[in-house]
């Protein structure tokens, strides 16, 4: 069975980017009623604070002058601001609601890093289908989401949020949340827009600080980072962000090249440009305005529709339309863009959300079940040498660690109105499936801080059986501005593995965390190691499961995951230098004069693509159907991959082509292809790749798309170091 049997979750969602001719009517006629002033309003998004206070000024919703406000939550509170907008305004224009459900916003899925370890589209799109209509049944009509940066640098705390280093596995995943969020079933009948960001290259900041520098090349920017975004609008995405960043010297908010002559004319993107927070005023301290009035100018003819919160449209357009200094074009069109959204999504029809109770909408227990499949399948098993999985006999567990019994970091960083009470901590999760064992709990350290107790730890570790240790990164620990230089275990969490560890008692890890963190003492001594990131309310739950069988783990790495910090930016789509290293762990020392450290391995600790199961898989007959295709041809590929192991596992099948030689030089692998199966033990399944050739272009000297002909390499396996191997030629 596949996994597209197993979820069957087909839905159908709404395309934003299809013109509709009778709402393109609606619109030209209510923007012949507008005033100037009330068409600049609906270019402003408010943030009123987080809730409606007896204070709360109302004004502008009631003049005309909003068109969306962000970061309130609730239907009650909403409604109140709804209907300022649709019974006190001039015209009634409803307002966009937009909010940040970036992983869930009541049922808490595992963090959209996490998420993208399961590289299972259906289910994917199903937590964000999920979250979205909670979202819906609550007032929000527009979420800020799917993050799509392409991102090489565990240092940045937002990697958390994105889908790893990987454009086509990126784009894959941003088509799925994207038919997820906007889907067409929600329950309460109401309808969301999603907003890819950031647009664009904010994935690349600089040395892994938020908000810094990107300098890219323009392959980069074309190859890298544009691809996910593309397959976002592709699918209907309605709405982007645009970045903080500044991009080769320009900052993307106030950047007309990327803005208009790129996604609009390159990309043909026809939906609203958000700007971030406060981008359009963060140009002045960018160096690229000398002040809002001309912050704003900046923006607006960069094209930036709608302005998240700096007011800089507010103050200064009419005056700057007035004298010229703007097109009024550029409004007409940035309204007909925000109007034709609202009508899209019968906000003109349907402007309130009932206020209920949502028991039959949150949390339900079908939501609470997809959770804990998804989570189970977002965690990557790093290690194991014959400790997992644990036996259900064993009788006595130590339970070690700061995030052994936590019910709140396991929510990650977007935890919207997730609760603690709905989690299942790690000790929880063990109660439920091994209800027998005796199990002693020890925090041992605390989270950050020097402070430790180690030795209450390694005392019961010593008289268990097992020593499950919790370890690793709370929420606070990445997201949006929390970024850190040492990735390591933080605290005093590395002098606690190593004082249980001394005990003698087999130890398993459990890591948590928003990004990789570097474990090469982890790896070279503790014999297991699983990856369980931040997965939400289930996090307990799946945990337990996968360390006593109940589930065999799946999930593979989105990222190439660091032994050091020195070797960040560290990715699989390298490109070779003119002295490669041989890229095995060779050290300078054993190959002078070659591409390599003296002190460190070039080698990840782990490979993109890499996760183990409880069972073995082998690939075998690699065969490429028609080995010499032309251009427009579309290339089949084959291999047999079989279960050699005991138990029955699922195993994603991942293909990677070289280009050997490029008008620029091309990556050493690419991921083009991949594929889930689900194996009983001894079984054995052909699966078929098709990889159109045209997808294995680049972006040439001259900026444009490229395919060339000539010779590649092709592997497909488990990982991006797959050893199978083949060739074909592309012909003119
Ligand atoms: C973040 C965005 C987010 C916005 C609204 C910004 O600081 O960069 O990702 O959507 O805030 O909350």
């Amino acid at each position: 069975m596949t996994d597209k049997q197993e979820n069957d979750f087909t839905m159908s969602h709404i395309n934003f980017n299809q013109l509709d001719p009778a709402i393109e009517k609606r619109v030209t006629d209510l923007m012949a009623q507008m005033t100037l002033d009330e068409k600049i309003g609906q270019m402003s998004q408010l943030f009123l604070g987080k809730e409606v206070t007896p204070t709360i000024d109302l004004s502008r919703i009631r003049e005309g002058r909003a068109g969306s406000v962000l970061t309130m939550y609730g239907a009650a509170d909403l409604n109140v601001l709804q209907k300022a907008a649709v019974e006190e305004s001039r015209l009634g224009i409803p307002l966009l609601f937009g909010n940040d459900v970036i992983h869930g916003y009541r049922t808490i899925f595992p963090i959209p890093l996490a998420e993208a370890c399961s590289w299972d589209m259906d289910l994917i799109e199903e937590s964000a289908r999920i979250a979205s209509e909670e979202a819906a049944a609550d007032g929000t009509h527009w979420i800020f989401a799917p993050m799509v940066d392409t991102c090489r640098e565990p240092r940045w705390g937002r990697i958390a949020e994105g889908s790893g280093e990987d454009p086509f596995l990126g784009s894959e995943i941003g088509r799925a949340r994207v038919r997820g969020f906007q889907s067409d079933s929600h329950a309460s009948g109401k309808k969301v827009v999603s907003c890819p960001k950031h647009f664009a290259a904010y994935g690349f900041s600089e040395a892994g600080k938020d908000y810094n520098s990107v300098d890219i090349s323009e392959q980069t920017l074309r190859d890298m980072v544009l691809p996910p975004f593309q397959a976002t609008f592709d699918e209907g995405a309605g709405t982007i962000m645009s970045a903080f960043n500044d991009l080769n010297g320009v900052p993307a908010t106030g950047n007309r090249r990327l803005l208009r002559t790129i996604l609009r004319d390159e990309m043909g993107f026809n939906g609203i440009v958000l700007s971030d927070w406060n981008a359009i005023g963060e140009l002045v301290p960018h160096g690229f305005a000398a002040d809002n009035r001309h912050a704003g100018l900046r923006a607006i003819h960069a094209g930036v529709d709608m302005d998240m919160t700096t007011d800089a449209y507010e103050d200064y357009l009419a005056d700057q339309i007035a004298n010229g200094e703007v097109p009024v074009e550029y409004v007409d069109d940035a309204v007909r863009r925000i109007l034709r959204i609202k009508f899209m999504l019968g906000l003109f029809e349907d402007p309130y959300t009932v206020e209920r109770d949502h028991s039959d909408i949150f949390l339900t227990p079908a939501y609470r079940e997809t959770a804990l499949e998804m989570t189970r399948k977002s965690m990557v098993l790093l290690k194991n040498e014959g400790v997992l999985p644990l036996a259900k006999t064993t009788t006595k567990i130590a339970l070690i660690g700061p995030l052994a019994n936590d019910h709140h970091e396991i929510l990650g960083t977007w935890f919207r109105i997730g609760e603690d009470g709905d989690t299942e901590s790690v000790l929880d999760g063990l109660r439920q499936v091994v209800p027998d064992a005796e199990i002693a709990l020890a925090e041992g350290c605390h989270l950050y801080e020097d402070s430790e107790n180690v030795v209450a730890a390694a005392t019961i570790a010593a008289e268990a059986d097992v020593a499950i240790l919790v370890l690793g990164e709370g929420e606070f620990m990445s997201g949006e501005a929390h970024c850190r230089a040492d990735i390591s275990l933080p605290g005093h969490q590395q002098l606690l593995l190593e004082a249980v560890h001394a005990t003698g008692t087999p130890v398993v890890v459990v890591l948590m965390g928003g990004r990789p963190i570097t474990i090469p003492w982890m790896d070279d001594n503790v014999p297991a190691i699983l990856m369980a990131w931040h997965g939400g309310i289930r996090t307990g739950r799946a945990v337990a499961d996968l360390l006593f069988g109940n589930a065999t783990p799946s999930g593979k790495l989105p990222v190439s995951w660091p032994r050091s910090v020195g070797q960040i930016p560290i990715y699989y789509n390298y490109k070779n230098t003119g002295r490669p290293s041989d890229g095995d762990g060779t050290y300078q020392f054993n190959k002078v004069h070659y591409s390599n450290y003296q002190d460190e391995s070039n080698a990840p600790q782990y490979p993109f693509g890499y996760g183990l199961s409880y069972t073995q898989f082998s690939y075998s007959e690699l065969v490429i159907e028609n080995a010499r295709p032309s251009l427009n041809e579309t290339l089949t590929v084959r291999v047999t991959i079989t279960n050699t192991g005991d138990v029955a596992g699922d195993e994603i099948a991942q293909l990677y082509v070289r280009d050997l030689v490029g008008e620029v030089t091309r990556p050493v692998r690419e991921l083009k292809g991949f594929q889930t199966v689900s194996l009983a033990p001894g079984a054995s399944e052909t699966i078929q790749f098709e990889v159109p050739v045209q997808s294995l272009g680049f972006t040439g000297i001259d900026g444009t798309y490229l395919v060339e002909p000539g010779q590649f390499d092709l592997w497909v396996g488990g990982d991006s170091s797959a050893a199978l191997k083949s060739s074909f030629e592309v012909t003119a």
